[in-house]
């Protein structure tokens, strides 16, 4: 049994998958939504423990079997970089990061975790070189979010980044794709390649954002702007194509990050354009946010389904799907080989 918890700025989500032989099964799940804050904007200690017990009541209504836990820290904490290094072996990679990583994180060494992975060797560039992708994050945030599980009763055994838990769930072999988590506060982004992140963006606006956008322009509360979006979205027929006139700019905005990340990528690591988009979040399931981002970004967009390759009780299945996009890190956090 393996259990991942994703806190996300709104929601917690929560994932028990089994595994059987090389594929998973669905053991339980759950997503609550909460008032609070997250752990790195909690002001004192009665925060956390806020945020604890909505964990904790979380964990016992999903009926999860375990208490060991993996969670993941968001992309706003973490810092990823690619670098490149002459064709070193794993071993002088290994030494080199240790000894160069400084240079490329913006917190002190002794006061971050830092983690890296092999992304190509390229033998046929001149000079041939190998890309590696550094993660680091700083010491006192991880501490912060595995003492917020152990509030909820629970031990963090593996701690990791949003997005990397996004590719193990989502991200086809074989292809490059475009990832990206359209949450509550921030728009994830990453280019993955066969499944191994190679590049990483993340930005402030999302879900959020588009509610203001729509009590601004539209003079109404934010209960009501939320209602708004989730109903009539991007579709320009509804209130005379004023909620969609109220979104589109942030929107355009958010592809244009998108755009931004694919045009860094095929110019900075020379890699060939993605082949399509895999839009996961909450915000994914903004009506018509689909069509209208196809049409923008000018690619194939599909809306991530993290229990593709799990196995779930039709009943369980049908209750779930209209949630799937939002599962996506939690699954991919109970997908991590222990
Ligand atoms: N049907 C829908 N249409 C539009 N927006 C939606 C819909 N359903 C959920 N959302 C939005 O999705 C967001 C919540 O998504 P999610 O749970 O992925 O965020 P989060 O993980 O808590 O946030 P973050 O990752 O940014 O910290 C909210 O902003 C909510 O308004
Ligand atoms: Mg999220």
């Amino acid at each position: 049994m393996s259990v991942g918890i994703d806190i996300g700025s709104k929601t917690i989500k929560i994932v028990e998958l089994e595994k059987e032989g090389n594929a998973f099964r669905l053991r339980g799940s759950g997503i609550v939504g909460y008032q609070g804050v997250s752990p790195e904007h909690a002001k004192d200690a009665k925060e956390l423990l806020a945020l604890g017990n909505v964990i904790r009541k979380l964990h016992q209504d999903a009926r999860i079997s375990t208490k060991e836990v993996i969670i993941a820290l968001p992309e706003t904490q973490v810092f990823t970089r690619t670098i490149k290094f002459p064709l070193l072996t794993d071993q002088e990679i290994v030494s080199a990061v240790k000894w160069e990583a400084e240079q490329y994180i913006p917190i002190p060494i002794n006061e971050a975790i830092v983690q890296h992975s092999i992304i190509e060797r390229r033998e046929n560039t001149t000079p041939p070189e190998v890309a590696v992708l550094l993660i680091a994050a700083p010491r006192n945030i991880i501490e912060l979010y595995v003492k917020t599980v152990q509030l909820a009763g629970l031990n963090a055994v593996a701690v990791e980044t949003e997005l990397t838990a996004l590719s193990r769930s989502l991200a086809p072999e074989g292809q490059t794709i475009l990832l990206v988590d359209f949450g509550a506060r921030s728009t994830d982004i990453a280019v993955v390649k066969s499944g191994q992140l190679s590049f990483t963006r993340t930005i402030p606006t999302a879900g959020e954002a588009f509610t203001r956008a729509v009590a601004q322009t539209l003079g109404v509360e934010l209960s009501q702007a939320e209602e708004y979006k989730r109903a009539y979205g991007l579709s320009g027929s509804q209130l005379e194509g004023k909620i969609r006139g109220a979104l589109d700019p942030v929107f355009r905005m958010v592809v244009d990050e998108m755009k931004k990340a694919i045009h860094f990528y095929q110019t900075e690591e020379k890699g060939e354009a993605p082949e399509s988009v895999i839009l996961a979040g909450g915000t994914a399931g903004m009506p018509e946010a689909i069509s209208l981002l196809t049409k923008y970004i000018g690619m194939e967009v599909v809306i991530a389904n993290p229990f593709a390759k799990v196995a779930v009780d039709p009943e369980v299945a049908r209750a779930l799907m209209p949630y799937a996009p939002l599962y996506s890190i939690a699954v991919g956090l109970a997908m991590r080989e222990a």
